[in-house]
């Protein structure tokens, strides 16, 4: 069967979630971090973000964390990885170079 992602070597992923422990350390300051360089990088966002504010950065900071956490397995999470680039499209969200790296 094909793979849905890449496998990340083990040493790869302790180097990730060594420096997601250190980002998010129990608080969710980073994604107010997050939203502010978003939105500064490019303020035409904003009316893309319609929701609670609090609501959406507890909803970003628990998908951070379930993703980053469970990197042995992301081959497993794979749909929910796809159902949250759904939801971007659908929110209005576009792909690589537009909002995206
Ligand atoms: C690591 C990158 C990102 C993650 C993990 C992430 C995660 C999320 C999550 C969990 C939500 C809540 C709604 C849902 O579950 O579908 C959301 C909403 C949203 N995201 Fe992202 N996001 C990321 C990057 C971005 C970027 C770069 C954009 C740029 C356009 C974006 C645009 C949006 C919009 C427009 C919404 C809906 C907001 C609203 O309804 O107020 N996201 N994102």
């Amino acid at each position: 069967m094909q793979q849905e992602t890449k496998d990340l070597l083990p040493h790869e992923i302790e180097l990730v979630q060594q420096g997601w422990a250190r980002i998010s350390g129990g608080s969710q300051s980073y994604v107010q971090e997050v939203y502010d360089e978003l939105f500064r990088l490019d303020p035409t966002l904003q009316p893309l973000f319609t929701d609670d504010r609090d609501h959406l950065m507890t909803k970003m900071a628990d998908t951070l964390n379930t993703l980053l956490t469970s990197l042995e397995a992301l081959d497993r999470l794979a749909f929910i990885i796809r159902d949250i680039g759904r939801r971007h499209l659908q929110h209005g969200a576009r792909p690589p170079p537009l909002h995206y790296p």
